[in-house]
């Protein structure tokens, strides 16, 4: 971690810039500054009774037994109830959920939440036509149409829990994900649209599903139109299974279930090999993503258009597109495509069509913009905006500036917010009618979150000092667990300190208690503000039949904000061509997505280890990095060292950009 600690200090120092929140944006703030002072307990119990609809009231607030929470115990309530039907019953479903912006020109759709209940309710009533009742687990394999919302929506109506795998996995990240979680049934699509190509999901789907024997059924909807093959009795098309099904909301009553009943999992990288399923629960959670929406974006519903442009397949999508902002009754933007698709104007014309007043995206992306160029922007009216966010990564000063000036009208606050698939929701992060901005940090705990920052001995460090993130309190939207692996759970989060969660990002405090994150200190990559293990893409490498060894690091990138970087022992046999690299590099987006592909792959005759044989990453990175080596008196052979840092210069022409 001292790597990126010392840049990220030195930023720091640089950093005077201030923004305090506009004395307009303040007075009509859903967060007023009174909202630190209330306590813990009252803070959540108010928000557990205000925020959602319960079918039968908590009775207690949480109960706490390290390293395992329970929130609003006995609480009886629906997520698709609390997302949908009240609204209706309320009698605001004619307002729009979802304008839905397909990736080819012209392909939209306003979907009102009147639409989205009929939606749900005939697409439950087909999911019970193949079976799945309460407790099945359903996987979920799709692009960004709005039946994603709505399949989730429909399983959480039924109370069965459900996994979304990103669309850019591969089919082996899928099955292992469907074995996991035991998953019965899968809804995936005939194929996406990504840059005008169609991508195979059903194809890949099927390649999963012949690896994973317990999905019985899967449920395919017509996308791009494309012939698919369909297997009988096993694979069912959307529209068919559901025509004729009642989207009358009292044919398919929402299943009132328990507080803490299993809502989803996510799947997510940690240091080993495996991917954890993170266990996310019914109401803590709902509370969590609902609370945090409300005040940290400010949202008026019935003026907002809300966007965040992230993909329902990530942690994200999952909190700040479906559950938060629909449980908030929110007017969303929801987006199929990428940004440079047809053109680099394509996100500033959906901002100005939709009138867009809150957009959510990630450091990654502002930087590709930043690339790009403002005249993009600038060639259409971004005046409607009135709040940005940015979510992922550490977010560069010079990027966060960009951001401010180019898309809000060097107007807008910015909240930089820190959170993790675990959280669940928010913890870190700027209330935008309440906080002066730095760039560069994303400033104090949210209400009713108790974090901080502790050295290696597990001793808090005071304001100016530097270590490991923590969070001292359990809260809503915790996460329950890492699914049947209650050892690895306690291993990785609450071993490090007694009963204190340790999240694996190292942060700074600074003289105003401000938090500066600086990190993952583990080997955990972030890659455009997704984390990918180093051990995941190592094995995925050694799995090609020519590779003998492989080591994986993650050097600095200007835009993806870290690139993957692999040194690779052949076997004696195989030829290290410029074929073989792209082979290889194919061969990691087969086992895992396009997103671990390594940017650069150096051949190797030999690795650095230490005696012991442990791979020192410390010096790949060095190497990656063009730095001059740090400490190598641990190596068993420093030879390899130079012999590498040659390679490594000579290998250039590698990198893809
Ligand atoms: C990083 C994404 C600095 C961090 C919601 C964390 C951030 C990991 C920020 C979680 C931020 C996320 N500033 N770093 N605002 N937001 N991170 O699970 O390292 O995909 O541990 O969840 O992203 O990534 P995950």
């Amino acid at each position: 971690m001292s790597d990126n600690e010392s840049a990220a200090i030195e930023t720091m120092l640089l950093e005077e810039r201030r923004y305090p929140p506009p004395a307009k944006f303040a007075a009509q703030a859903n967060a007023k500054p009174e909202i630190y002072a209330e306590s813990f307990d009252d803070f959540w119990e108010r928000e557990g009774r205000e925020r959602l609809s319960w079918f039968e009231p908590f009775e207690g607030l949480y109960e706490w037994e390290p390293p395992y929470a329970k929130w609003y115990l006995g609480g009886k309530l629906n997520v698709c109830f609390n997302c949908v039907d009240r609204h209706v019953e309320a009698g605001n479903g004619a307002n729009v959920a979802y304008h839905w912006e397909g990736e080819p020109a012209d392909d939209r759709r306003e979907i009102s939440y009147a639409d989205l209940q009929r939606d749900v309710v005939r697409f439950a009533n087909a999911l019970k036509k193949v079976g799945v009742v309460k407790g099945t687990p359903v996987a979920i394999y799709m692009g960004m149409v709005p039946e994603l919302p709505v399949a989730m929506l429909a399983c959480t109506r039924l109370g069965a829990p459900h996994t979304v795998v990103f669309g850019g996995f591969s089919a082996d990240s899928l099955s292992d994900r469907m074995n996991d979680m035991e998953c019965e049934v899968l809804i995936t699509q005939d194929e996406a649209w990504r840059r005008g190509s169609p991508v195979p999901l059903k194809r890949t789907a099927d390649e999963a599903m012949d690896a994973a024997p317990g999905v019985r059924a899967s449920i395919v909807l017509r996308r791009t139109g494309n012939d698919v093959p369909m297997r009988d009795g096993r694979d069912h098309w959307w529209d068919e299974l559901e025509a004729g099904e009642s989207d009358d909301a009292a044919s398919c009553p929402c299943e009132p279930m328990d507080s803490e009943a299993l809502l989803f999992l996510m799947y997510t990288s940690g240091t080993t090999a495996r991917p954890k399923g993170i266990v996310h629960t019914t109401g803590g959670y709902l509370c969590g993503v609902a609370a945090t929406h409300h005040y940290i974006f400010d949202l008026k519903p019935e003026r907002d258009v809300y966007w965040c442009a992230a993909d329902i397949g990530w942690i994200t999508g999952h909190s700040y597109i479906v559950y938060g902002p629909l449980c908030n009754g929110a007017t969303s933007v929801l987006y199929e495509g990428t940004p440079d698709y047809p053109d680099k104007e394509r996100w500033w014309e959906i901002v100005e069509r939709y009138g867009v007043t809150i957009l959510y995206t990630a450091p990654t992306a502002i930087r590709s913009h930043m690339k790009w160029g403002p005249q993009h922007a600038e060639k259409h009216d971004l005046s409607s905006l009135r709040l940005l966010g940015s979510v992922g990564e550490p977010i560069n000063p010079e990027a966060w500036i960009w951001y401010r000036e180019h898309i809000g009208g060097d107007r807008t606050p910015i909240v930089d917010t820190w959170w993790q698939t675990e959280t669940g929701m928010i913890l870190i992060t700027p209330l935008p009618g309440v906080t002066t901005l730095k760039p560069g940090s994303a400033t104090k705990p949210f209400p009713g979150i108790d974090a901080g920052v502790f050295d290696e001995r597990g001793n808090e460090v005071g304001p100016g000092g530097g270590g490991y993130l923590v969070l001292k309190r359990p809260w809503p939207a915790m996460l329950r667990g890492i699914f049947k692996d209650p050892a690895r759970y306690v291993e990785t989060y609450w071993s490090k300190y007694e009963n204190v969660y340790f999240a694996g990002d190292g942060a700074r405090i600074d003289r105003d208690g401000d938090f500066w994150l600086l990190g993952r200190v583990d080997d955990v990559m972030n890659i455009s503000g997704h984390r990918i293990s180093t051990i995941e893409v190592e094995s995925a490498l050694v799995d090609h039949q020519d590779v003998a060894e492989a080591a994986v690091c993650s050097r600095k990138d200007a835009t993806t904000g870290e690139a993957i970087v692999a040194y690779v022992t052949l076997k004696s046999s195989a030829d290290p061509s410029i074929e073989k690299l792209q082979e290889l590099r194919d061969h990691v987006a087969k086992k895992i997505g396009a997103i671990a592909k390594p940017a650069n792959i150096v051949f190797t005759p030999e690795l650095p280890k230490t005696r012991s044989g442990k791979i020192m990453r410390r010096l790949l990175r060095d190497v990656a990095e063009n730095r001059p080596l740090g400490d190598t008196t641990t190596l068993a052979d420093p030879a390899v060292v130079s012999e590498i840092q040659h390679r490594a210069e000579d290998e250039q022409g590698t990198d893809e950009a």
